[in-house]
């Protein structure tokens, strides 16, 4: 098993990586914190498998919010139904919060637990590959929230209230990605090729290197390509946790990512936004000189190796893209801020040319009328 520290002085916790773990989760959380009631969040996806895998390893007394992963369900109903929940089976601040599933239901649980008596102690048990080298680490909690677009209709913009709430623990236990199908593995390769990106090529070559491992499901593969992962993201957030400053840079792609995840016509997962995204960043710095087309070239035919989207799958109006770019909560204090691509990793680009932006989404097959 590996373990990765997320250092952060009082708040620091470990991301455990292993295979074959969740049936020792109890005694994995009973290293770190001692409760008498645990209370979990549970994917309903994975709540008959690795989620009673894990229940069953507590003695104790535990309780459980089944929750349907879709983003439509990441709203603030669902943090209420979890706090009546949790209030009628008599939670109090002892009681711990874990939260078994993807990055969906690792934002909700979180916020969850971050706001419940004022904050209770979480326990982040990440069951897909974007959650294990993303989500369950850096402490992000948060819902969607309602938003119009141009055209007067209603869309969930990602992410609008949330908090900061850092996990006591995160045991990442790969073979919980057996059940879980390409596409969405391919969502969590997406995270990675970007974690790759802010300056770490040797992640670029263990991913070309390890294709058929990965997508075999051989474990030892996956273990090392979810510690390599998360230690690029644990170092960036133990420099700064709340976002202040250089953690932005973990939001690559995700600026574009954000303003065509929501719309529900495209039918895109998280992370094949994402990769849409990296493509329009990258097309973006190109167009600053920032990087050479060869760099763009280079993550395009990763991108397509790895089976994830480099284009829209149908054309959206630029005044759509751009309304909902605006709203992306990264852009408010400072006109056109992005996260883009450079020669040694990423950097945060103030007052980003608009022309450059334009050309970035129309690279991404956004249309003009
Ligand atoms: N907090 C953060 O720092 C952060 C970072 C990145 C993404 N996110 C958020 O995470 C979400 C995306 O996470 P995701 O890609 O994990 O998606 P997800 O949580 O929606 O899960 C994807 C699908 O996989 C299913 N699933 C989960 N584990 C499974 C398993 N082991 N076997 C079979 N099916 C399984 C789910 O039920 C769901 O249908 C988005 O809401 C995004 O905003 C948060």
């Amino acid at each position: 098993m590996n373990r990765v520290q997320v250092s952060l002085q009082e708040r620091s916790y470990d991301v455990l990586i292993g295979s074959n773990i969740l049936p020792e989760l109890n005694c994995l959380v009973q290293d770190v914190l001692s409760a008498s009631q645990f209370f979990f969040v549970l994917d309903t996806n994975v709540e008959a498998t690795h989620g009673e895998i894990a229940m069953d390893s507590f003695a104790c007394k535990t309780d459980h919010y089944a929750l349907e992963a879709v983003e439509s369900n990441k709203i603030a109903d669902t943090i209420d139904s979890i706090w009546s929940s949790m209030l009628n089976q008599g939670c109090d601040r002892g009681t711990v919060v874990i939260s078994i599933g993807g990055g969906l239901t690792g934002d909700v649980g979180g916020f969850a637990a971050a706001t419940y008596l004022r904050g209770v102690p979480l326990i982040q048990v990440p069951t897909t590959l974007l959650a294990m080298v993303d989500a369950s680490v850096g402490g992000k909690t948060g819902i969607n929230l309602p938003t119009k677009r141009p055209d007067g209709t209603t869309i969930l913009g990602k992410n609008l209230a949330g908090s900061f709430w850092q996990p006591r623990l995160v045991v990442a236990d790969v073979s919980a990605l057996q059940t879980l199908d390409d596409r969405q593995l391919r969502c969590g390769l997406a995270e990675c090729v970007k974690h790759a990106m802010l300056g770490h090529p040797e992640v670029i070559s263990f991913i070309q290197e390890n294709h058929d491992g990965i997508f075999n499901r051989d474990e030892e593969v996956l273990i090392e390509l979810v510690t390599q992962s998360v230690a690029i993201k644990a170092e960036v957030v133990a420099k700064d946790e709340r976002e202040a400053g250089s953690r932005a840079l973990l939001n690559l792609g995700h600026t574009f990512a954000h303003a065509i995840e929501p719309m529900k016509e495209l039918g895109l997962f998280h992370g094949e936004a994402v990769s849409i995204g990296l493509c329009a960043a990258c097309s973006c710095s190109e167009a600053l000189g920032m990087i050479d087309a060869d760099f763009v070239d280079q993550i395009r035919v990763l991108l397509v190796s790895i089976g994830l989207p480099t284009r829209l799958p149908m054309p959206i109006q630029l005044e759509d893209a751009m309304g909902l770019m605006q709203k992306d909560k990264k852009v408010i204090d400072s006109c056109n801020r992005l996260v883009l691509p450079s020669k040694d990793g990423a950097m945060i680009v103030d007052d980003v040319d608009k022309n450059a932006i334009l050309l970035a989404w129309a690279s991404v097959g956004v249309t003009s009328s």
